[in-house]
């Protein structure tokens, strides 16, 4: 089974185009090109919020440097075995919604070898970056809030500190499919928000419950923490680009990080998993 993408105009199947044209299109004739990277752009401009919505390339890129230093790895290995523990078979569909710079989806991929995943975003700079990690996944430029798949094929969606569509998930998930959230819990990054503000609160954990419609179920959730050694600014400084603090940061908090050259830094993450009971 292979995932069957949905146009973003009509909302009619995309096909593969007939050859040599590389992209998908519909009965319609809505074409979508394929780019030289192997990533479809299925974000018309006329649903576009902003010329370049999601994240910028300077924010990609810092989130590639430090996720691939490996700081978040026992995060991506506790999302996966809660997958394979959830999961029943050995070739689901997976969606990664909001799969930023791609570093979760290749590692679950690597790890489901069997598995067809898409991984989706509004960002093309991070899209582009996701289409140097594999070529065995989908990736689109897509939004969240329209996810270009059609209905009821999901075994699974995962969604990592990203924006959650629960219409559009109970929509393209099966019945039985689950989505697995990642969303910071109160103590996340606590001392590099020391670092940046005079007063600090705890993140609002389980916020994200009220919004889950009741076709689905929470079936599990599990406290992913651990702890981190940042020994360079340019580490402290990629963690700062990554997160909501980038944009609130006022120029003499951003100042007084810049100048630390190590910081002791815990992350405290809570991941819910949450099953499509009824249509
Ligand atoms: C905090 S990042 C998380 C990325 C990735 N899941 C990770 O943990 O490395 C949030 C991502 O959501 C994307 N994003 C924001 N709004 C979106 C939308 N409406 N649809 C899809 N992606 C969106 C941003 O471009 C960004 O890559
Ligand atoms: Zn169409």
């Amino acid at each position: 089974m292979s995932l069957t993408f949905r146009c973003p105009v009509c909302q009619s199947q995309l096909l593969q185009s007939a050859p040599p044209a590389k992209g998908v299109s519909c009965e319609n004739n809505h074409q979508f090109d394929r780019a030289k990277q192997g990533y479809l752009n299925l974000l018309p401009g006329h649903k576009k919020k902003s010329k370049n919505p999601g994240d910028d390339k300077t924010m990609v890129q810092a989130r590639t440097r430090f996720l691939d230093a490996n700081f978040y790895r026992p995060v991506a290995e506790g999302l996966i075995d809660s997958f394979k523990s959830s999961i029943d078979t050995t070739v689901p569909l997976i969606l990664d919604a909001g799969s930023g710079e791609g570093y979760y989806t290749d590692l679950i991929k690597k790890s489901l070898p069997e598995a067809s995943i898409a991984g989706l975003d509004i960002s093309k700079p991070a899209v582009i970056a996701s289409s140097k990690r594999s070529r065995d996944i989908e990736w689109l430029v897509a939004s969240v809030n329209d996810i270009p798949l059609m209905d009821n094929q999901l075994d699974a969606v995962i969604s990592i500190f990203s924006r959650c569509d629960w219409q559009e998930f109970q929509r393209t998930l099966k019945t039985g499919g689950i989505v697995f959230v990642l969303a910071p819990a109160a103590e996340h990054l606590l001392s590099l928000r020391q670092a940046i503000y005079e007063e600090v609160h705890p993140y609002p954990v389980d916020k994200l419950l009220n919004d889950i419609p009741t076709a689905f179920n929470l079936i599990e959730t599990r406290n992913i923490h651990g702890n981190m050694i940042l020994d360079s600014s340019e580490q402290i400084m990629d963690l700062l680009a990554m997160t909501p603090h980038y944009w609130h940061v006022k120029p003499e908090q951003k100042k007084a990080l810049e100048r630390l050259d190590n910081l002791n830094c815990s992350f405290d993450m809570k991941l819910y998993v949450v099953k499509k009971i009824s249509e």
